[in-house]
């Protein structure tokens, strides 16, 4: 008999958004950020139709790491990004988050922008949800949206953005409730390459100016070893756990850190893998 499945704190989204007061959701300006969350996973299951998709997982994610989750469609990248955010539940297993009180952001493929808001009152919506003040929410949107580099492009509409702003501003209404976890799966796969290497980037810069625990869903070999620390990899069938590597290249990682040979190197170890033991089910 399999043991029940446990959280931490029951539904994590609903602590984010909905109880936590609205003084704790929002670090104060000038204050020094906090670390990323940690997270503890221990032999989860989750199966459908009688199919596990993940059996018996076990992972540690350490507070403020910068972690890429790969693997061949239909593996369960998703199904564990929904689990960790609390939006489906382990049928066994355990699943713990270092702070509880901890904002969670996530961001999907689609911007999944409102048509009919501008841009700056898309990033200003889960603001509003949660109960800031007026002047210090505009403040917010406002510098989220320079990091992401559209300060001129506050009073536009999705429908006048190219796919790569819409993405920017996904990005910078995730950012703005400063989460201390951020869950992307795989948020510029639609992209074009050039756009897409900007956005790593740019991803990047965020998460070294913002203390935060990121896991990043990906196809893409190349842009997991560009953005992690560590690249978990997960095999096609059976949901266990192929690889686990740590990724040491130095920060921040540029253009030139794509054709060094380290790069290279980590690209086709982790490629050698997949195509060993990630074959499509
Ligand atoms: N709610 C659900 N009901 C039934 N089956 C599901 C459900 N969610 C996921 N699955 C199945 O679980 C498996 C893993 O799905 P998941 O979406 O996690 O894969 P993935 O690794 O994210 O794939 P991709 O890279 O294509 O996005 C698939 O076989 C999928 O059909
Ligand atoms: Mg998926």
């Amino acid at each position: 008999m399999s043991t029940p499945a446990t959280t931490s704190s029951g539904c994590r989204v609903c602590d984010t958004h909905r109880l936590m007061p609205a003084s704790r959701r929002i670090r104060p300006p000038g204050q020094a950020p906090e670390a990323g969350t940690g997270l503890r996973l221990r032999g989860i299951r989750r199966a459908f139709a009688g199919r596990a998709v993940l059996e018996n997982l076990d992972l540690d994610i350490h507070p403020g790491e910068f972690l890429a989750l790969l693997g061949p469609s239909g593996c369960g990248k998703s199904t564990l990004l929904r689990l960790i955010a609390g939006l489906d539940q382990p049928d066994a297993g355990q699943l713990d988050l270092s702070n509880d009180a901890g904002r969670l952001a996530y961001v999907f493929q689609d911007p999944s922008l409102m048509p009919w808001r501008s841009v700056m009152a898309n990033v200003l919506l889960p603001l509003e949800l949660s109960g800031i003040p007026a002047a210090e929410r505009e403040a917010r949107a406002r510098e989220w949206l320079a990091a992401v580099g559209l300060s001129e492009a506050t009073r536009r509409y999705p429908n006048e953005l190219s796919g790569g702003m819409k993405m920017r501003v996904s990005l910078a209404r995730a950012l703005s409730i400063q989460p201390n976890l951020l869950l992307l799966d795989e948020p510029f796969a639609a992209l074009d390459e050039f756009t897409r290497q900007h956005l790593d980037e740019l991803l990047q810069q965020l998460w070294l100016n913002h203390a935060m625990t990121v896991i990043f869903v990906t196809h893409s070999i190349t842009e997991a070893v560009f953005l992690a620390d560590r690249v978990v990899m997960l095999a096609a069938r059976g949901g266990r756990l192929l690889a686990d590597r740590a990724i040491e290249l130095a920060r921040p990682r540029t253009r030139s850190t794509r054709t060094s040979p380290a790069f290279n190197r980590a690209v086709e170890s982790l490629s050698a893998l997949l195509h060993d033991g990630g074959t499509l089910p």
